[in-house]
C-alpha cells in the first residue's frame, strides 16, 4: 500500500520534471540490456541456451559423420568436370557437334534406347535443314491408321513423327536386354547427376574389373555407374562409324558430340536462353541505376523529415 503510493509519487514527479516517464520505478532504474551479450540472461537461460548449442552442435555433426560415411559406402567415381564448349555464360551449342551427335545416336543408341519426346521437326534449324531432316523422317516407317476399311498401315515417317521406337514397349525392351531397360535418352543429361559429365564418363569408361570382384553374366564393370556392373555392353569404340562430315570418329569424338546432341535433346532453349539473359543484363544495367535514382527521389521527402519531441509545457 505505502509501495504504491511511492511509486506513484514518484511518477507524477518524474512527469513534472520533464523526464520520461520511469517503466518501474518501485525496482529502481534496470541496466539496459545488452543485445550482444549474454551478461543479462538469467542463470537458468544461459544453461538452456548452452544445452541447445551442444545439442544443435551435436546432431549437425552427427548428421555430416552419417552422410560421409554413406558416401563412402558408394565406391562408384564421381565424373571430372570436362570444359565442354558450351559451359560459359555465354556460350551456345557446338551445332556441328549436335549434328555429329544425331548421327551417333540414330547409328548406334537408337538400336536399344528411345527418345520419344523429339520429333524429327525438331531438328530443323538446330542440326539439319527442312530438306534433310524431311529425308530422314521418311526413311522411318510410322504405323498409321485407321484406314477407311478400319485397318492400321505404315506409311513414310512426316516431320511432325516422333523418333521410331526400338521396342513396342518396356517388357519387350528388358527381354531383349537380359532384363535391363535402356532408359528413355530424351531428357537422360538432366535426369542424371553430373549430366553430360557423367554420360561422357559412362561411354568412355569401360574397364575389366578390379581382382577380387566377378560380375553376373551380361553385366558389364563401369566405375562410373551406380553399383559399377551396367547391363548396357560397351556401345562405342573407335570408327564404329564415319562421320559425314569427315571428322576422325575416334571413341572420345564420338561420346563428346553424342553428349552435346544430348544436352541439347534435354534442354533445347539453351542457346536462346544464354542470349534472354545477356539481354536482361545489358538491360538492368540499364534500368536499375535509373530506378534506384527515382526511388530516391520519390523517398526524399519521408527521409529527410525529421521527428521531433517537444514536452508539455
Ligand atoms: C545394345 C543395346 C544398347 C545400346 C546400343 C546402347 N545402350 Fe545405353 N543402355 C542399354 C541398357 C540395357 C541400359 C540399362 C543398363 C542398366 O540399367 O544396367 C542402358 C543405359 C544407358 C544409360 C543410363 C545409365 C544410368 O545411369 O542409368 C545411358 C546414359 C546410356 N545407356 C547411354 C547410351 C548411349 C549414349 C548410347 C549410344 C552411344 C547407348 N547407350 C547405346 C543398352 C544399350
Amino acid at each position: 500500500m505505502a509501495a504504491a503510493a511511492a511509486a506513484a509519487a514518484a511518477r507524477s514527479l518524474a512527469r513534472s520534471r520533464g523526464g520520461p516517464p520511469a517503466a518501474s520505478p518501485a525496482r529502481g532504474p534496470r541496466p539496459r540490456a545488452n543485445l550482444t551479450s549474454l551478461a543479462g540472461l538469467s542463470r537458468g537461460k544461459k544453461v538452456a541456451l548452452t544445452t541447445l548449442g551442444v545439442l544443435t552442435a551435436g546432431g549437425a555433426g552427427l548428421a555430416l559423420a552419417l552422410h560421409t560415411a554413406v558416401n563412402a559406402g558408394e565406391l562408384e567415381l564421381h565424373p571430372p568436370n570436362f570444359p565442354w564448349s558450351h559451359h560459359g555464360m555465354l556460350s551456345s551449342l557446338d551445332h556441328s557437334s549436335v549434328r555429329r551427335g544425331y548421327q551417333v545416336y540414330k547409328q548406334v543408341c537408337s538400336a536399344c534406347h528411345s527418345m520419344e519426346y523429339l520429333a524429327f521437326r525438331n531438328l530443323i534449324g538446330v542440326s539439319h535443314t527442312e530438306a534433310e531432316a524431311k529425308a530422314l523422317a521418311e526413311e522411318a516407317e510410322v504405323l498409321d491408321g485407321p484406314n477407311e476399311d478400319g485397318e492400321m498401315f505404315t506409311r513414310p515417317g512426316k516431320l511432325s513423327d516422333y523418333f521410331p521406337k526400338p521396342y513396342p514397349n518396356p517388357e519387350a525392351a528388358r527381354a531383349a536386354n537380359n532384363g535391363a531397360l535402356p532408359p528413355d535418352l530424351s531428357y537422360i543429361v538432366n535426369a542424371r547427376h553430373g549430366g553430360e559429365d557423367y554420360v561422357f564418363s559412362l561411354l568412355t569408361g569401360y574397364c575389366d574389373p578390379p581382382g577380387g570382384v566377378s560380375l553376373r553374366e551380361g553385366l558389364y564393370y563401369n566405375p562410373f555407374f551406380p553399383g559399377e556392373a551396367i547391363g548396357m555392353a560397351p556401345p562405342i569404340y573407335n570408327e564404329i562409324l564415319e562421320y559425314e562430315d569427315g571428322t576422325p570418329a575416334t571413341m572420345s569424338q564420338i561420346a563428346k558430340d553424342v553428349c552435346t546432341f544430348l544436352r541439347w535433346a534435354a534442354e533445347p532453349e539453351h542457346d536462346h536462353r544464354k542470349r534472354m539473359g545477356l539481354k536482361m543484363m545489358l538491360i538492368m544495367g540499364m534500368l536499375l541505376p535509373l530506378i534506384y535514382y527515382l526511388k530516391r527521389h520519390r523517398w526524399s521527402v519521408l527521409k529527410s523529415r525529421k521527428i521531433a519531441y517537444r514536452p508539455p509545457k
